[in-house]
């Protein structure tokens, strides 16, 4: 319960502070110069004479490099769900530069198939529970880090090697926040996915005769989906063989017509999930539904990309993990797809950032800090994100390594409102994301909007969010 408030009071600054950036018409990408500060501070003063204390210091400092460790070696276990053609491609990349400079540790590479991590949590949870733990295991902040997590004591903190590599200089504070408990990190954040994408196959909509806007309305969607649909084309693709990508689509709409205040309401329990605003946005859902693919339910997220990709249907609401599957498929940036946020939602950043955790009682602890120190690093980050869609957590990437889909998400992230995904483990507990994964199965079969709201209704209450 005192995480929970915790948690909320975070995400309240969180919002806050975005919206107050966001009203300044400022787009700040925090400036990389206090790394540098830090190094011109590291050097040892030749021309000046060193006051006793540095001097101390500084031998220290001299010392450290003749105690240095061999290098890692034997096997490291790195559990996670990323099996899709681009997740795959992007965990590669981490792997091949954990290689680089871990030639002799041999990655057990343990995935879980099921896109939002819908199978692999379960999975974790039975090893944790019988004490036999990966190394270390792909993780989103918020809620699901500290819950599941922090507060059962089966993750430990990497506080040391956020200060040795100089991290707290170069990850967003927002980001450091969402992954701390007292003080500790606990999180390697790699990535930053833009949750509210909204992807479309361009040259389908040519043909088609639509050409769409840098923003949408929700009216707009409605109206251009009317048109596909008179010329026999399913305007949305949905693969929810794994509900939360429909739970998603909900998600995204919820921010689309309560907006990032009224979105954020709903986590610190000052909105209620029975108010006018909120069904007015299930009452949208329900009629965005009536325009996807009717084999929904046999496809993976992954497929429904496909699906886009191949002409079979026109939109699909999705993070940016997406955007990986676009580009393993060779696909170009607004030349085969584009993008704009989920209807309504331009001005806000629904963050869904990914992880990397320390095992309590890692079986190959050294190696998994030299993961966790190739995950966090700039090199590593700017190898994995072009391929899976996500931007940096670090603030020090080279945007000239990124296209155009990544620009835009990174002027995004600076200058929009920060909103907490709930489908993704960081605004809620896990069960009110259970409830809602539920209450959504029941809502795509009977659109019964008064029960839906009944239901999360409760299901907040029970779970702590609303009063
Ligand atoms: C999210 C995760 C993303 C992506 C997506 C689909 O939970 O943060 O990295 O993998 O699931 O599997």
């Amino acid at each position: 319960m005192e995480f929970r408030r915790r948690t909320l009071i975070v995400w309240g600054l969180l919002i806050t502070l975005s919206l107050l950036v966001a009203a300044c018409g400022t787009a700040p990408t925090p400036a990389p110069a206090a790394p540098a500060e830090q190094e011109a501070a590291a050097q040892p003063a030749a021309e000046e004479p060193a006051a006793e204390e540095p001097a101390a210091e500084e031998a220290a400092a001299v010392e450290e490099p003749a105690e240095e460790a061999a290098p890692a070696s034997g096997k490291l276990e790195v559990f996670s769900w990323w099996t899709s053609g681009g997740e795959a491609a992007a965990l590669d990349a981490l792997f091949k530069s954990f290689n680089d400079s871990n030639p002799d540790v041999e990655i057990v590479n343990a995935t879980v198939a099921g896109g939002g991590g819908s199978a692999a949590r379960a999975v974790l949870q039975t090893r944790l529970a019988g004490g036999d733990p990966p190394d270390t295991w792909q993780v989103h902040p918020g809620f699901e880090l500290i819950g599941q997590y922090v507060e059962p004591e089966f993750v430990a903190p990497v506080t040391d090697l956020y200060k040795e590599e100089g991290w707290l200089d170069v990850v967003p504070q927002t980001l450091v926040d969402m992954q701390s408990v007292d003080n500790d990190v606990y999180l390697v954040t790699v990535g930053v996915h833009r949750g509210n994408g909204f992807w479309y196959n361009k040259k389908l909509l040519e043909e088609n005769g639509i050409t769409v806007n840098e923003t949408m309305s929700v009216d707009e969607f409605f109206e251009i989906a009317e048109t596909l649909k008179a010329a026999g084309v399913t305007p949305l693709c949905v693969g929810d063989s794994g509900i939360w990508a429909n739970a998603e689509l909900f998600e995204n709409t919820l921010l689309g017509v309560l907006g990032p205040e009224g979105y954020q309401g709903l986590w610190d329990g000052s909105v209620a999930f029975d108010s006018p605003e909120v069904k007015q946005a299930m009452e949208v859902y329900g009629r965005m539904l009536t325009y996807i693919n009717d084999d929904h339910s046999a496809l993976s997220w992954d497929q429904a990309v496909k699906a886009l990709i191949e002409g079979r249907c026109a939109f699909n609401s999705m993070g940016d993990w997406a955007y990986g599957e676009f580009v393993n498929a060779g696909l170009e940036d607004n030349v085969d797809f584009g993008w704009v946020s989920h209807p309504g939602t331009d001005g806000s950043f629904m963050i869904v950032a990914d992880g990397f955790v320390l095992a309590n009682g890692a079986p190959n602890e050294e190696a998994t800090k030299d993961w966790l120190r190739t995950v966090g690093s700039k090199e590593a980050q700017e190898a994995f994100n072009p391929l899976k869609g996500s931007i940096c957590a670090r603030t020090d990437c080279d945007r000239a390594k990124f296209g155009p889909y990544h620009n835009w998400s990174m002027d995004s992230f600076s200058a929009d409102a920060l909103v907490p995904t709930v489908v993704h483990g960081a605004a809620a507990p896990a069960d009110f994301q259970q409830a809602l994964n539920d209450a959504v199965t029941i809502f795509v079969v009977d659109q019964d909007v008064e029960a839906f709201a009944v239901a999360l209704t409760q299901a907040s209450q029970m779970s702590g969010i609303a009063p």
